[in-house]
């Protein structure tokens, strides 16, 4: 055979997805909170490239979120504290949702409340407009707020009783954010499988702190804050091993991803997709080199789809 023909036939690797009936061109997706609304950087980055795009947390009300500092950079991650900033979501659906028309990849929204009723009210007003949105990420995880967020993301009760009240208003897909600071991460998941969710995202932030020994004082405002970067992505990956074990619905892998190999790793232990965050504030398209590294790795071992090889390392452990 040509040897170009032979080449093109190896790199020919799918790497399509399906998350309940959406499909996704790629396994990568940006994170919340780590790439705005979706349209900022656009003039920079050829977003259309990725696999779909997460929005920052929206909220019923608009929010001022937390005061200052809210970030600080810690050994291999950063802390944040950012308290769910946004414009609230009469804001979002009058000035954001149109920008979507033509943007090329799958939006889903991310929303956070602090009681069930809030959630509802978000999605009700989203789903009584047209949108292109392809879904819902449900935030019960937050660790910077003091009511709501992740106060759900610790209780299987809570978990399911939202995932159910929000499964009868909507088809569009939806994805429950899980909190890695709980005991057990897998029964968080399963009771949102059990309420109907389409899959989960695994993992949010890890609670954290930092003090500043000059000054006597926590770097952060709200002194507790949220770890991500390459420091959590063994947290990251453990976790989603256990949800696999314990969930057959897709899981979308998250926490600490800063190439092609990470995403890899997260895939072997159960990911369908992967979410990338902290890395897109030191480059806002190191994404895409990722959907290109993966695509060589496919081409060494000869892998025709993605999906070939979600868990197989957790798999036979299931
Ligand atoms: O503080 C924040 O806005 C963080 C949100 C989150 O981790 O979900």
């Amino acid at each position: 055979m040509d040897l170009f023909i032979q080449q093109e036939m190896l790199s020919l690797i799918d790497m399509s997805i399906k998350i309940g009936k959406v499909l996704f061109k790629n396994p990568i997706i940006t994170a919340s909170g780590t790439f705005g609304y979706g349209t900022e950087v656009s003039s920079l980055v050829n977003v259309s490239k990725f696999g779909g795009i997460v929005t920052k947390s929206i909220t019923l009300n608009p929010r001022e979120g937390n005061p200052p500092p809210r970030i600080v950079e810690t050994p291999s991650g950063m802390l944040n504290s950012i308290g769910l900033a946004n414009i609230g979501v009469d804001q979002y659906i009058s000035k954001k949702i149109p920008l979507y028309s033509t943007i090329g990849t799958n939006i889903i929204m991310n929303i956070a409340g602090t009681t069930v009723n809030e959630y509802i009210e978000i999605i009700k007003k989203v789903e009584s407009v047209s949108s292109n949105i392809v879904g819902y990420e449900i935030n019960i995880s937050c660790p910077n707020v003091k009511r709501g967020g992740m106060e759900f993301g610790i209780d299987c009760d809570l978990t399911e009783k939202l995932t159910e009240s929000l499964r009868k208003i909507t088809e569009r897909l939806l994805i429950v954010k899980l909190s890695p600071n709980v005991t057990n991460i897998a029964s968080i998941a399963q009771s949102a499988e059990k309420a109907g969710a389409d899959a989960v995202s695994a993992i949010n932030t890890v609670v954290g702190m930092s003090i500043d020994i000059h000054k006597q004082k926590s770097k952060v405002y709200t002194k507790l804050s949220g770890l991500s970067g390459p420091a959590i992505r063994p947290i990251g990956i453990a976790s989603v091993h256990k949800i696999f074990q314990a969930i057959d619905i897709p899981i979308i892998g998250i926490g600490g991803i800063t190439c092609g190999n990470d995403v890899l790793e997260y895939i072997l232990a159960g990911a369908s997709a992967v979410q990338v965050g902290t890395s897109n504030y030191r480059d806002p398209g190191i994404a895409l080199s990722m959907i290109e590294e993966i695509k060589l790795y496919g081409e060494k071992y000869i892998i025709s789809s993605i999906s070939d090889i979600v868990g197989v390392v957790s798999s036979n452990t299931k």
